[in-house]
C-alpha cells in the first residue's frame, strides 16, 4: 500500500486526479471505477481542467459507479447519476453510453444487481477504482457487516450513513434506506485502488482502516490485502497516522 499524506483538501484532489489522469493516458481505453460523495468533488475538477487543457481524453474510457440509492431517478439531483453528470460526464469527453451507474430506478433489485455485475464482467473488470472512505469504514455501500460482500447488491443503509447523507436531502427522511452497491469482492478484483478521505472527522477511521486489524466491520480494512492500493489523505485526516 502507498500511503500519501498531503498538504490540503486542493493538494490532495491534486494527486489524486494525477493517479487517474496518468491511468487513462497510459491505458487510454481502460476502465474506471468511480466514487461520489464530498471527498471526490475537488479531484473531479481537477480531471475537468486536464481535460479542458487538452492534455487528458476520456474519449475511450469505459466508467463503473460504485453505487446508487435504490428508488432514485436517474434525474433526481440526489442521485449518483445526477452527481456524476454534474461533476464529470458533461465536462469533458466521455461517451455517454459508455458509462454506467447501477439503475436505482429498477426495483427488482436481483436483476439491477446482477445486470450491473455482468456488465462489469463484459466490459473486462475494473481498471483503476476509485474509493471514498465512510465514518464508519464503508467503501461503495457496503456497510460493517459479519463478512464481506462478494458481489454488486441491494443494502439497507446504516443510521450512521443515512445521518451522514441527510445533510443533501430537504429532511433525514427524504434520505433512501436502501442502495445498490459493488460487492468488496467486485472492488478488490480492480487492478488497482485509489482511496481519498479528508477532513479531521476521518481521522480515526483512515487510522483503523489502513494501520489497524482486517475486519468486516471496518469494511475499507480489506483493501490491505490489496496488491495495488494506493492512499491519498489530506493532513487532517492522515492526523493519527
Ligand atoms: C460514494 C460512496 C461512499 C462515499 C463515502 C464517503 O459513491 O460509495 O462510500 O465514498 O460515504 O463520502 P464523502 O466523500 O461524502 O465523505
Amino acid at each position: 500500500m502507498k500511503f500519501i499524506i498531503a498538504e490540503d483538501y486542493d493538494a490532495m484532489s491534486r494527486a489524486a486526479a494525477n493517479v487517474i489522469a496518468g491511468y487513462v493516458t497510459s491505458h487510454p481505453d481502460c476502465v474506471l471505477g468511480l466514487a461520489t460523495g464530498s471527498t471526490p468533488i475537488g479531484l473531479y475538477g481537477c480531471l475537468v481542467k486536464d481535460y479542458e487543457a487538452g492534455v487528458l481524453s476520456f474519449k475511450d474510457v469505459t466508467s463503473f459507479n460504485l453505487d446508487e440509492y435504490r428508488g432514485l431517478d436517474p434525474q433526481h439531483d440526489q442521485s449518483y447519476r445526477y452527481f456524476m453528470e454534474h461533476n464529470l460526464f458533461s465536462h469533458v469527453d466521455i461517451e455517454a453510453d459508455r458509462t454506467h451507474v447501477p439503475d436505482g430506478a429498477c426495483p427488482d433489485a436481483q436483476a439491477a444487481c446482477a445486470a450491473y455485475e455482468q456488465a462489469i464482467a463484459e466490459a473486462g473488470g475494473l481498471g483503476l477504482q476509485l474509493l471514498g472512505l465512510g465514518h464508519n469504514g464503508h467503501i461503495g455501500f457496503n456497510e460493517p457487516a459479519p463478512d464481506f460482500p462478494k458481489y454488486t447488491h441491494c443494502v439497507t443503509l446504516t443510521e450512521s450513513t443515512i445521518n451522514a447523507n441527510s445533510r443533501l436531502f430537504d429532511s433525514i427522511d427524504d434520505v433512501p434506506r436502501e442502495a445498490y452497491t459493488m460487492g468488496i469482492g467486485t472492488i478488490m478484483a480492480a487492478k488497482e485502488i485509489l482511496v481519498v478521505a479528508s477532513g479531521a472527522d476521518k481521522a480515526d477511521i483512515v487510522h483503523r482502516a489502513f494501520f489497524g486489524p482486517v475486519t468486516p466491520d471496518v469494511p475499507a480494512s480489506v483493501l490491505q490485502f490489496h496488491p495495488n492500493v494506493t492512499v491519498i489523505v489530506d493532513k487532517e485526516a492522515g492526523a493519527l497516522c
